[in-house]
């Protein structure tokens, strides 16, 4: 109950990289029991699960997913609530979403979320990042989907949460978060808020992408690597490395998946072969 289930749904309906083929069943839940009872149904009957936030960090091959996409954005999901200087937001809220509301409650620490396209399940997943914070540096709990299909509540403390992986969140689904902010004053905000949209304006692209590809290696920003190897504008089919910004790929027109996969294959031989710098993804494929 509660769901809205369709079968074999495009996903470049449902990533900003506009590629990949379609899930097999696509399942909206609107509460954390539907979506329990979802996961449990599947992992009964060993049927292939997993979630899909915003797909703003995500690569979906062009034959598709096979089994169950859980896609929490509706009801619960997409529900915020403000309580003195602590927001909780459902998994399917967008990250912008959130910095635009902690702005208007008056909190300060929100406004780096503005520039991430993602959803805060998917952010929690991967501990996004920008302008220097990370996400888990302002959580106070996850509420989530345990292994065992019991819905737990965890203090921050008690989540270990690295540089873009968050390794428990990798098996449990997260459902809902609190993140803690400061009370401040509306002109400090506005500021801070308008710094992270010119960083975004100057130095990332408008077109269709999946954010930064790669993580950032320690020798050196990934970004600057693909640039400094002269793959800026380069392109396998119609995926292309953007001008703007070395570590985005975008969709020149109706690239595929494999276009992508096949660029980025590029580049991590070149960078390894050049520099002897091996390049993880940071894009879920
Ligand atoms: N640079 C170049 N050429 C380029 C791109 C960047 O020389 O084509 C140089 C820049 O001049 C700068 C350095 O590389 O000196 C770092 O670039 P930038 O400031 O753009 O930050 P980044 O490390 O590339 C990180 C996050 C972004 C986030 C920005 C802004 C990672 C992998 N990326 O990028 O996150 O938006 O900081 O805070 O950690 C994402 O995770 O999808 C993402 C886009």
């Amino acid at each position: 109950g509660n769901a809205k289930v369709c079968l074999y749904e495009p996903m470049r309906k449902h990533t900003t990289m506009l590629v990949g083929g379609p899930a097999q069943f696509w399942v909206e839940p609107q509460t954390h029991q539907c979506f329990a009872n979802a996961v449990r149904y599947c992992r009964e009957r060993g049927i292939p699960v997993r979630v899909i936030g915003r797909g703003s960090n995500l690569l979906v091959r062009d034959g598709g997913i096979r089994g169950v996409v859980i896609h929490p954005s509706k009801g619960v999901f997409g529900e915020v609530s403000v309580e003195g200087d602590l927001v909780t937001a459902g998994a399917g809220v967008r990250f912008k979403k959130l910095a635009s509301i902690a702005q208007k409650a008056g909190l300060t620490g929100f406004e780096w979320m503005e520039g991430i396209p993602g959803n805060v399940g998917g952010g929690l997943r991967m501990n996004a990042g920008a302008m220097g914070t990370e996400t888990f540096d302002q959580v106070i709990e996850v509420t989530f989907l345990d292994e065992d299909g019991e819905i737990r509540t965890r203090k921050r403390e008690e989540i270990v949460a690295h540089y873009r992986n968050v390794p428990e969140l990798r098996r449990c689904f997260a459902l809902s978060a609190t993140f803690k902010g400061q009370v401040a004053e509306a002109g400090a905000i506005q500021g801070l808020m308008e710094a992270s949209m010119e960083k975004r304006r100057s130095s990332q692209p408008l077109a269709a992408s999946a954010g930064c590809i790669f993580k950032n290696p320690e020798a050196m920003p990934a970004g600057m690597l693909v640039d400094t190897l002269g793959f800026k504008d380069s392109a396998v089919g119609k995926a292309r490395v953007s001008l703007e910004h070395g570590n985005f790929i975008v969709n020149d027109g109706k690239a595929t998946a494999k276009e992508v996969l096949d660029l980025i294959d590029k580049i991590r031989v070149q960078a390894r072969e050049e520099k002897g710098i091996e390049l993880e993804t940071e894009v879920q494929i």
